[in-house]
């Protein structure tokens, strides 16, 4: 018995459609599933200078935490307040870090860390340093003309 040519067709047709069907299925899945997990926490870029923890930048010592220290990074063209900082060595830190006007990154030269910040979200990551000295923070997201200026350190002591 032999297909006829109209089935044939249409068999092709409609395997083809099924396998369109489930590649956009399968993508937004994917995509779905697929969320930056260290940008969940929203803030108003707006109002970043007068919304905790990010009206005091720098380190804090923090108790009843799984972590010791939280260090507050506020980003804008082109620098990070604290433009330097002093974390003791050992200790778990809470980097929480957002931007007052474009993106920017935060990476921590030497380390995993390495951040995009977006406006409107909060970037966190903790981190234990253990290992001292200095640690040069960069932006490695291009921002505009003060792009390669812009860095921030972490020292970290004994
Ligand atoms: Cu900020 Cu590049």
């Amino acid at each position: 018995m032999h297909m006829h040519k109209f089935e044939k067709a249409w068999l092709t047709f409609g395997i083809g459609a099924l396998l369109v069907f489930l590649t956009v299925l399968g993508v937004s899945a994917f995509y779905l599933g697929n969320q930056p997990p260290s940008c969940l926490v929203t803030i108003d870029p707006a109002k970043v200078d007068t919304t905790k923890p990010f009206n005091e930048p720098g380190l804090k010592k923090v108790e009843g935490k799984d972590w010791d220290y939280e260090l507050v990074f506020v980003a804008s063209a082109f620098s990070y307040n604290p433009a330097s900082v002093e974390v003791p060595y050992g200790a778990k830190v809470k980097i929480m870090a957002t931007t007052k006007d474009v993106v920017h990154g935060f990476q921590v030269a030497g380390t995993n860390i390495n951040m995009m910040l977006e406006p409107g979200y909060i970037s966190e990551y903790t981190t234990t340093f253990d290992k001292a000295g200095e640690y040069l923070i960069l932006c490695n997201e291009y921002c505009g003309v003060g792009h390669h200026m812009m860095t921030s350190k972490i020292e970290v002591v004994k």
